[in-house]
């Protein structure tokens, strides 16, 4: 589907991706890309980096990829770092890498729970820790009066209660504190906006595939009256809208993109 917003609305913009290279991080970059942006990517698996990083090149869009884990602090530094001495600046950070998986509470591990709160709220702030230098008003590479963007996609899931989601759940609530958290703190002291995207059910995305039942299309309707299923072209632009000057007054929010469906009530 074609962009409503202008080619340029990013035009010079530098994003770094964490998660970048696959699913809706990859949206994401490539939405991005084709709206002015230069791209570089985050990602633990070399070969889904350098895919992504030629089929971006392959659309003109200017992007490299950078081999890491949001989870080790060494490497969310030299990722940073990396992004830019590569492009001389830094203007938005997507943190879109995730970990997931179905299991039952009594089943989990703590180790099981601890890897998904690493990967998904430890490293979100890692990430934000690290480009904050960048991210600030009058960071290097940056004017004194504006500013980058930190975006964090988060989920519904812990609005209420998800069966055998509970690490997820519990990682992204702490997700969405840190979103408003980070855009009270910096939003005031630095001119950072913070904010979040919560998606929901996204067609041919690593999320679904992981953890929607197979017959989840056909029977759903019946308790959940609002399901449909989103693309991921949907977040890509609900991200380029508060990534943009757009959404220059939305700070602190998360955004929840899904239709409606969390909304949703059985029919009686
Ligand atoms: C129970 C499991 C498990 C499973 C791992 N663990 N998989 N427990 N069921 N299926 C436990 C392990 O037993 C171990 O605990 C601990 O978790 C760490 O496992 P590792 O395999 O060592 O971890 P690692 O290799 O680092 O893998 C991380 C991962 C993996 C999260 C487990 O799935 C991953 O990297 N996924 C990334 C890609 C991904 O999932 N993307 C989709 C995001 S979708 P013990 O105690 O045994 O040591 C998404 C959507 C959210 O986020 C919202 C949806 C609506």
């Amino acid at each position: 589907m074609e962009s409503p917003f202008k080619p340029d609305v990013l035009k010079g913009k530098v994003a770094l991706l964490t998660g970048g290279g696959s699913g809706i991080g990859f949206e994401i970059s490539t939405q991005f890309g084709k709206h002015g942006a230069f791209i570089a990517i985050m990602g633990r698996r070399k070969q889904v980096l350098d895919s992504a990083v030629s089929a971006l090149r392959s659309l003109g869009i200017p992007a490299i990829g950078f081999e890491g884990d949001v989870r080790r602090q060494e490497d969310a530094n030299r990722v940073v770092e990396s992004t830019f001495r590569h492009y001389g600046r830094i203007d938005i950070l997507v943190n879109a890498a995730a970990g997931n998986f179905l299991v039952s509470a009594e089943d989990l591990s703590s180790n099981g729970f601890r890897t998904v709160m690493d990967i998904d709220s430890v490293g979100t702030f890692t990430m934000c820790h690290e480009a904050l230098r960048y991210l600030k008003k009058g960071g290097p590479g940056r004017s004194s009066s504006s500013g980058g963007i930190i975006l964090n996609i988060s989920a519904t899931l812990h609005y209420a209660a998800s069966w055998y989601q509970i690490h997820v759940s519990a990682a992204k609530a702490a997700v969405d504190a840190t979103t408003r958290n980070l855009a009270l703190e910096w939003g005031t002291d630095y001119d950072i906006r913070v904010n979040g995207i919560a998606p929901g059910p996204i067609d041919d995305t690593p999320g679904m595939t992981k953890l929607a039942p197979g017959d989840i299309k056909s029977n759903v309707k019946d308790y959940m009256p609002l399901y449909k299923l989103g693309e991921k072209w949907d977040i890509a632009m609900a991200a380029i809208y508060l990534a943009s000057d757009a959404g220059k007054y939305v700070n602190g929010t998360t955004l929840v993109v899904d239709g409606g469906l969390w909304l949703s009530k059985p029919r009686h």
